[in-house]
């Protein structure tokens, strides 16, 4: 069985097998108007939101599937204590395809070691969102034209932010990707993602304090917004929360062929007078999700039909029950897993958690 629970679960060929697919739906749109007939596609958001879980229920109906799922964990089973594993043993009985949003992070890594139909991981708390990232890169693909060598600033909140995480990792497989980093000390990307994304790929990366001193030489300009729930003490989350805030003013420095990308919602961190610079991507990007998720459930589905079996939920070297999860939000940490950890992929030595790619309790 395949699942997508992280961006490097699809090889590059892969990525842009699903890219293409989803540009042939936006050309075809009749053509696959069946396409799911029959297929039901389960989403189970334990998670506020509007996008994901919308655009994967117009992307199933536009593929003459249905959707069944819920929308609050405490109208369900949950709310008794029933853990991700039994749900999702229970929904395989009812449902071709999962889409999965938890707050616990691994939920879907843990769903899919569980189930015996596909998964889609559509956010894992603040580790990883591979549908924003096929999203991001479709709207790339059609508002640039490529994904080499394109100069991409991250701004905001690189600590929390799940979806620049992903697309870091996905942008890894691509020729002369630049990424520059501006987030104020508090937000700043991971160290894993530093040294074990970056590095290891040959991106180079810099970090800087204000978007004012890169504008000028960006191809994309990736916002985000803090991430309020993510914070553990409301006084940090006072300090950062309007570190950078995008105006058209600001926006004047940018070359005419940059693209500004958010994953939405945005709180104030863009000024609605941005909005109608044609340089102002982020409302196309929403609706390129419909799109590149059509195709993902397309091409999960053929997978799942064909018995494509090559996925790993056990990376090379995981050892089992030997490590404690540092990370307070991790699935191993919040339900009755197997603590599972896997040897970092920059040699170092150190152990990361499988679920949530943290470090082992001291
Ligand atoms: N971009 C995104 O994940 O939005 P939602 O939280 O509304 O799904």
């Amino acid at each position: 069985m395949r699942h997508i629970i992280d961006p490097t679960d699809l090889s590059r060929e892969e990525l842009d097998g699903v890219i293409d697919l989803a540009l042939d739906i936006i050309d075809n749109r009749e053509k696959y108007s069946e396409a799911c007939k029959g297929k039901k596609l389960a989403t189970l958001f334990y998670e506020p939101s509007t996008r994901t879980r919308l655009s994967f229920t117009a992307a199933m109906m536009e593929l003459g599937g249905n959707v069944l799922g819920f929308t609050d964990a405490q109208s369900t089973s949950a709310s008794k204590g029933e853990t991700v594993a039994d749900t999702t043993k229970v929904i395989s009985c009812f449902a071709d395809i999962i889409a999965m949003r938890h707050f616990e992070e691994g939920a879907a890594h843990v769903s899919a070691m569980n189930a015996t139909i596909p998964v889609i991981n559509a956010g894992d708390g603040s580790h990883s969102h591979p549908t924003q990232t096929l999203t991001d890169l479709l709207t790339i693909k059609r508002e640039i034209g490529h994904f080499d060598n394109i100069k991409i600033g991250f701004c905001g909140d690189l600590r929390f932010g799940r979806t620049v995480h992903s697309l870091i990792k996905a942008l890894a497989r691509y020729e002369g990707v630049e990424v520059i980093l501006i987030a104020p000390d508090e937000l700043r990307l991971p160290d894993y993602m530093k040294y074990e994304v970056c590095e290891k790929n040959n991106i180079p990366y810099r970090e800087v304090k204000t978007m004012e001193e890169v504008m000028p030489e960006l191809d994309v300009l990736y916002m985000t917004r803090v991430q309020k729930e993510r914070f553990l003490d409301e006084d940090e989350f006072d300090r950062v929360k309007d570190a950078f805030q995008l105006t058209a003013e600001k926006l004047k420095a940018a070359k005419p062929e940059c693209r500004v990308l958010h994953p939405l919602p945005r709180v104030n961190e863009i000024t609605v007078d941005v909005d109608s610079d044609p340089r102002a991507a982020y409302f196309r990007q929403v609706e390129n999700g419909k799109f590149v998720r059509m195709a993902l459930i397309l091409q999960l589905l053929k997978w799942a039909e064909e018995g494509e079996n090559s996925q790993k939920l056990l990376p090379e070297g995981t050892v089992v029950n030997q490590h404690r999860c540092s990370n307070r939000r991790c699935i191993s940490n919040m339900e009755n897993v197997d603590r599972l950890f896997r040897p970092a992929t920059d040699g170092s030595g150190i152990y990361r958690c499988v679920y949530c790619e943290s470090k082992p309790a001291k």
